[in-house]
């Protein structure tokens, strides 16, 4: 049973806010008159309550704790269902906080792929972007939020300074194991991200329940969008092999898609489904396993 402790976050989005504050979409520089009132203010701090998802995000996203979830959850016997089916689901996480201030589920994953398809990207791209956060439903399978959401990093090696609030890696037990805790770590350099393990949460098992139906682009989108350490802040070029420069061309040109794609009016779900369920059809098997 997860307590209110574990939750700190009264949505999920609040992270994503505090994306915001720390990569404030730069069309949106105060002044311009393209700025969003609705957005709450935040100064160079998180507000505490944010604060408490990091501290407990990273004291426990440890090698042990991954490998466990890793276990649990690739297995995908948790629910069998569509793609469609799980946006409806996912869309049943109910947030604490005021419904009127947030964005469903739904409509932050149509906002993004809208964005996507008004710019005449590739179909399977448009894609990418209503599933790239699918993933949250670990949220309804139980799984606490430092375990479902927040920047993601690389266990089982040194944690680089980049990592937002990076002091709370003190308390994390593998930060004084000489295993994990060294540039390598447990990994050699040059042996790509493809083989490493990033700290869990809702990419990487996206990421696994797509893995057969999209291309490589599209997979290292939903993988590594969180992985802030990495896409923007440059850090683990140590571990990249010439596959990961490529990909991550792509998911930098994602990123601003899913960061700075959301507006006031929300999406008409209604009218958008037929054109989504076809796009759905043509790249995924009507059930999936979860
Ligand atoms: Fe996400
Ligand atoms: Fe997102």
């Amino acid at each position: 049973m997860i307590s209110k402790s574990d939750n700190p976050l009264e949505s999920l989005d609040d992270w994503e806010d505090d994306l915001l504050r720390r990569y404030p979409d730069p069309d949106r520089e105060p002044g311009n008159g393209k700025e969003r009132d609705s957005f709450r203010v935040y100064g160079d701090e998180a507000p505490e309550h944010v604060r408490e998802f990091y501290r407990q995000n990273h004291e426990y996203q440890t090698v042990e704790f991954n490998l466990k979830a890793r276990e649990r959850f690739l297995s995908r016997n948790q629910r069998r269902m569509g793609i469609w089916e799980a946006m409806e689901f996912l869309n049943t996480l109910v947030d604490e906080s005021d419904p009127d201030t947030n964005l469903s589920q739904i409509e932050h994953l149509l906002q993004t792929s809208e964005a996507i398809r008004e710019d005449g990207h590739p179909r399977w791209f448009v894609l990418t972007g209503l599933v790239h956060d699918l993933g949250k439903i670990l949220c309804l399978f139980g799984e606490p939020q430092w375990a479902v959401t927040g920047d993601t990093f690389v266990v089982g090696c040194k944690h680089p300074d980049s990592i937002v609030y990076h002091e709370f890696f003190e308390k994390n037990p593998d930060s004084n194991d000489p295993r994990f805790n060294s540039s390598d770590g447990m990994y050699e350099t040059g042996c790509g991200l493809d083989n490493v393990y990033l700290s869990w949460g809702h990419d990487e098992y996206m990421y696994q329940v797509c893995k057969d139906f999209l291309p490589d682009a599209g997979l290292a989108m939903i993988r590594y969008h969180s992985f802030y350490p990495w896409h923007t802040d440059g850090s683990y070029q140590y571990l990249m092999n010439d596959h990961d420069h490529e990909m991550l061309q792509w998911v930098k040109l994602f990123n601003p898609y899913d960061l700075y794609s959301k507006s006031d009016d929300p999406p008409c779900v209604s009218e958008l489904r037929p054109y989504y369920e076809d796009l759905i059809a043509e790249f995924f098997p009507s059930k999936i396993d979860w």
